[in-house]
Order: C-alpha cells, then sequence, then structure tokens
C-alpha cells in the first residue's frame, strides 16, 4: 500500500466513491457502490502454453499472482496477502496449490501467509528473509526451484527492503516468454521506495539483474501504480512517445477497470525513468551526469513529486 510510492489511485477513487455515497444518504445505495468500486477491480488470466498466470487484485491497489503448470497442474501463489481469494481461484482452476513465493516482509505482501499455511498445510513458502511469516525455505540470489515442470530462479534485489526477491520463472525447452515477479521492487513505470537501500543497489537490481532478462520477459509487479508512474515519468521525459503511448493505453484501461499488467522488461526500457538512467535527457532533467546519481536523484524527486490530475 505505502509500499511503492507512486500512486494510489485505486485508494483515490475509493474516497471519492465513499464521499459520493455518503451524500447519497441511502444506506443500500451506498453499500453497493462501495461493492461495485470493489469488483471493478477484476481478475485477468495470462494463458500461454504451459505457463498461466491469473492476476488476483487485493486490498486498495496490491496483486496476487497464481502462477499455474499448465502441464503437471501445480500451482504456486505470489505474496497472498488475502487467502481466501487464493483459495478460491485455485479450487477454480482445479489445480494443486504446493508453494508460496513472498517477495518482500512488507504487510501488504507477506501478511497472508500465516492464515494461508493453516488453510493449506503444507505449503513451502519461499522468501529471503526472516521477518516473513511462516517462511519455510530461506532463499539466496540465483538459488532455483520447480513448480511442476516451471524452474523458478531467485534474484535477490535489496533496496526496498534489505531481503526482497525477484522470482524469475522459466519453462525449460520452451519458446515462451519467461515471467518475473518483482513485487516492490520494479513497477510498470517505476520503481519501489529505497526504505532499506541505497541508489547503487537499486541501479544493479533494476540496471544489472532485471534488465538483463531477455527483453519478452514479463512483469509482474506488486501494485497497480501504473498511471501515476507514467504522470511522472512524464514529467522527467516531456518528449519521450513511449510515454505518451503508455499512459493514454493506461487510461483507457484503468476506465475499463482492467489491469495494466504485465508488461515487458524490453518496454520498460522505453518508458520507465527508473530503467532509463543511463539516458542522456534523465539525467539532464536530474542535473547529474552519472547513472546512479541519477537514480538517487529522480527517486528523490518522485518521493516528493504532486501527482497531476490529468
Ligand atoms: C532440454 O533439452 C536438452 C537438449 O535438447 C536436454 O538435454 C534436456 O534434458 C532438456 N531439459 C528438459 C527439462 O526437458
Ligand atoms: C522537447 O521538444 C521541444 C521541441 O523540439 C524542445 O523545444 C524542448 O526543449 C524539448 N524538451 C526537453 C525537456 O527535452
Ligand atoms: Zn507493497
Ligand atoms: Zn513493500
Amino acid at each position: 500500500m505505502v509500499c511503492g510510492g507512486g500512486g494510489r489511485i485505486g485508494a483515490a477513487a475509493a474516497a471519492a466513491v465513499l464521499f459520493l455515497g455518503l451524500r447519497s444518504g441511502l444506506p443500500q445505495f451506498r453499500t453497493s457502490f462501495l461493492h461495485t468500486e470493489f469488483e471493478s477491480r477484476a481478475s485477468k488470466v495470462i494463458s500461454q502454453a504451459s505457463m498461466k498466470v491469473e492476476l488476483l487484485p487485493a486490498l486498495t491497489d496490491n496483486y496476487m499472482y497464481l502462477l499455474i503448470d499448465e502441464d503437471t497442474k501445480e500451482a504456486a501463489i505470489v505474496d497472498p496477502v488475502q487467502p481466501q481469494k487464493v483459495v478460491d481461484a485455485v479450487r477454480k482452476h482445479g489445480v494443486k496449490l504446493t508453494t508460496v513465493l513472498t517477495t518482500h516482509h512488507h504487510w501488504d505482501h507477506a501478511g497472508g501467509n500465516e492464515k494461508l499455511v493453516k488453510m493449506e498445510p503444507g505449503l513451502q513458502v519461499y522468501g529471503g528473509d526472516s521477518r516473513v511469516g511462516a517462511l519455510t525455505q530461506k532463499v539466496s540470489h540465483l538459488m532455483s526451484f520447480q513448480v511442476g515442470s516451471l524452474n523458478v530462479k531467485c534474484l535477490s534485489t535489496p533496496c526496498h527492503t534489505s531481503g526482497h526477491i525477484c522470482y524469475f520463472v522459466t519453462k525449460p525447452n520452451s519458446s515462451e516468454p519467461p515471467a518475473v515477479f518483482t513485487g516492490d521492487t520494479l513497477f510498470v513505470a517505476g520503481c519501489g521506495k529505497f526504505f532499506e537501500g541505497t541508489p547503487e543497489e537499486m541501479y544493479r537490481a533494476l540496471i544489472e539483474i532485471l534488465g538483463r532478462l531477455p527483453p519478452e520477459t514479463k512483469v509482474y509487479c506488486g501494485h497497480e501504480y501504473t498511471i501515476n508512474n507514467l504522470k511522472f515519468a512524464r514529467h522527467v521525459e516531456p518528449n519521450n512517445s513511449a510515454i505518451q503511448r503508455k499512459l493514454s493505453w493506461a487510461k483507457a484501461k484503468y476506465d475499463g477497470g482492467e489491469p495494466t499488467i504485465p508488461s515487458t522488461i524490453g518496454e520498460e526500457f522505453t518508458y520507465n525513468p527508473f530503467m532509463r538512467v543511463r539516458e542522456p535527457t534523465v539525467q539532464q532533467h536530474a542535473r547529474e551526469g552519472d547513472p546512479i546519481r541519477t537514480m538517487g536523484a529522480i527517486r528523490k524527486e518522485k518521493d516528493n513529486f504532486k501527482v497531476p490530475k490529468e
């Protein structure tokens, strides 16, 4: 919720709806209005030949992700903050949930782990930080394991929190694009706040680790912050047409109640200012001459950025 720094679109919309509802003065109307708003965060399924990902909206602007191996019907859940929704999705797909992938210890990501392991005994709970609830497998950089026939590689990306892990998922010997679950390290067009790390660490995470994944890798991030992130990106690079295009697209998605996730690593390099800290335009905006100082400067600027309405 407070993890990313950027969007509060969901919260703002909910507040506006609440305001309108209260003004209407009719309790049933108020309730159904809020219900509609809640339901407008729709789930979405991205299907590939053997890898399927269902986006499960959670809380105000978080996402949980159900990762299914179609060949074995084994599944993993990323950041199950709302366990009942996870269990419902698992039943709906008729798959066997074996694995919890925790990106980091913040409550809006790891806060459902204990309850989920009570509901579904025997789960393996992966994470890179002892502060993660119900942890059974503490992982470190480049460790890998299987979910069914899918390969999961852990990428250590400390900065937002010191134990943050991104999970890179591939289907061995397949041509289908990989997926990476980036928690609060990389967002569509943005990155997480540097609560426990430095600009150097975020540079390493975004450019040297995530940035070296295949460009077609699909990016599944922890929050729906895309529109506000793009408004900041536009402030940094007003002449970047990729930002303009993505912002129009994201607004249309948001108006239709649809997620803006996933993007790809290749796309992020075209509009995400934190992935573009080596570009002269971004460095000029920051009045810095090197990428790591630029990273620090634009993060600081975004922390205090007042998002324009349009
Ligand atoms: C992938 O293909 C290689 C050679 O084509 C083979 O040696 C290997 O066992 C295969 N791996 C899997 C997981 O199927
Ligand atoms: C954007 O493009 C206009 C027209 O080419 C130019 O005058 C302006 O300086 C550019 N702005 C930035 C921030 O590069
Ligand atoms: Zn978060
Ligand atoms: Zn966080």
